[in-house]
């Protein structure tokens, strides 16, 4: 008989439940907070809530949408690292108690190396070892994949994430929370050479954002004439209003064509410094049409096999923790009930 693993997820503002047997996804239930929008981000205390709301309905549906009952349950894996505490508490507290119920192991999961091995739910499968560049609101890492449970980050972000230069520049422009998916609609529409923002120079694989931020902010704040922080140079505030308006499209592609072109251009320093030719991509930015679009480019251009998992994995869902939670059983992997939770992000 195949492993049944249960699976929760809840370290942001999504509570998700997923069922997988013998490394197939059975399902994958996804409840989206909506009250964050108001706020033009998650407010951690409301996110807390909204789990507590959320989860005994979630995992129900998830355990009843996969045809199974709980007695076809072998363990329970759950998102122990990194997040929002009191959201990593409410799913960590719910696994405990059903490992403890049906007397059931419990599995403890990192939620970047989920990311990451959400590439391995659907046929065809990255051969090891892989690459990833995994791209979410809180993270951006280069990852080298040896097996499913042997990971090491090669490169990552000293500041801000991929994601956070996405929402922040649509929050600039005006946009609500989470402006990532707006940024590539109107980027769409635009020419991405109209407007130049820098690229940063970090040594190696690490990445950087807060610069590109800022050149963005003068940008707007000087209608397009500069980069740069000059008083003589700022407009007013209905004049920068007037020039976002005229050119938003240009601004998001111009602004999405540097964010890629800051992912891509380490993801391809790694791939030639190490060789592999296996490379992944991860995490909800990867949702970006830009980006897939260029990364798909780069890898026919360098003989590249590339992956991206479905959409519904690459955002933050439990059926990546169910996956990772597999493979960990199989390796007997398993944590007592004293496992806490944690914020920080430490790990590879
Ligand atoms: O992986 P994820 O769902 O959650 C985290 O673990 O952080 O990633 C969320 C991030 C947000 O910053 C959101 O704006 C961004 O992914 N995102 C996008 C797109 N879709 C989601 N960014 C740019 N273009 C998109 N189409
Ligand atoms: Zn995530």
């Amino acid at each position: 008989m195949s492993t049944t693993i249960l699976a929760i997820e809840s370290s942001c503002d999504d509570t998700s439940a997923a069922v997988c047997r013998g490394g197939i996804i059975l399902s994958n239930l996804i409840a989206s907070q909506k009250i964050h929008e108001q706020y033009g981000g998650v407010v951690p205390e409301l996110a807390s809530r909204a789990h507590m709301q959320n989860i005994v309905p979630v995992v129900d549906v998830a355990i009843k949408n996969a045809g199974i009952t709980l007695a076809d349950i072998d363990a329970i894996a759950f998102t122990q690292a990194p997040g929002l505490i009191g959201s990593l508490l409410v799913g960590s507290q719910f696994a405990k108690s059903m490992s403890l119920a049906l007397n059931k192991p419990l599995i403890a999961v990192h939620h970047m190396q989920a990311h990451v091995l959400a590439n391995l739910i659907d046929d065809p499968k990255p051969e090891f070892p892989f690459l990833c560049l995994t791209v979410s609101g809180g993270h951006t890492q280069i990852v080298l994949c040896e097996s499913p449970l042997q990971m090491k980050v090669i490169g990552q972000t000293i500041e801000d994430a991929a994601g956070e230069a996405f929402d922040k520049t649509a929050k600039m422009l005006g946009l609500p929370y989470p402006g990532g998916p707006l940024v590539d609609k109107y980027a769409k529409e635009g020419n991405a050479d109209k407007y130049k923002f820098p690229e940063p120079q970090i040594p190696g694989l690490n990445f950087s954002f807060s610069g590109l931020k800022t050149s963005i902010l003068y940008f707007l704040n000087n209608a397009g004439t500069s980069n740069v922080f000059k008083e003589e140079f700022a407009v007013t505030a209905e004049e920068k209003k007037m020039f976002i308006e005229n050119n938003l499209s240009d601004i998001c592609a111009s602004v999405q064509q540097r964010i890629v072109t800051i992912l891509l251009n380490k993801l391809l320093k790694a791939a030639k410094e190490t060789g592999i030719k296996n490379i992944c991509l991860a995490g909800g930015v990867s949702a970006n049409s830009g980006l897939r679009q260029s990364f798909l480019k780069m890898g026919e251009k360098h003989g590249w096999k590339t992956f991206i998992p479905k959409f519904e994995y690459c955002t933050d869902n439990a059926a990546m923790i169910a996956i990772t939670g597999y493979y960990k059983y199989q390796s007997g992997a398993f944590a007592d009930l004293s496992v806490n939770t944690s914020a920080k992000a430490e790990w590879g």
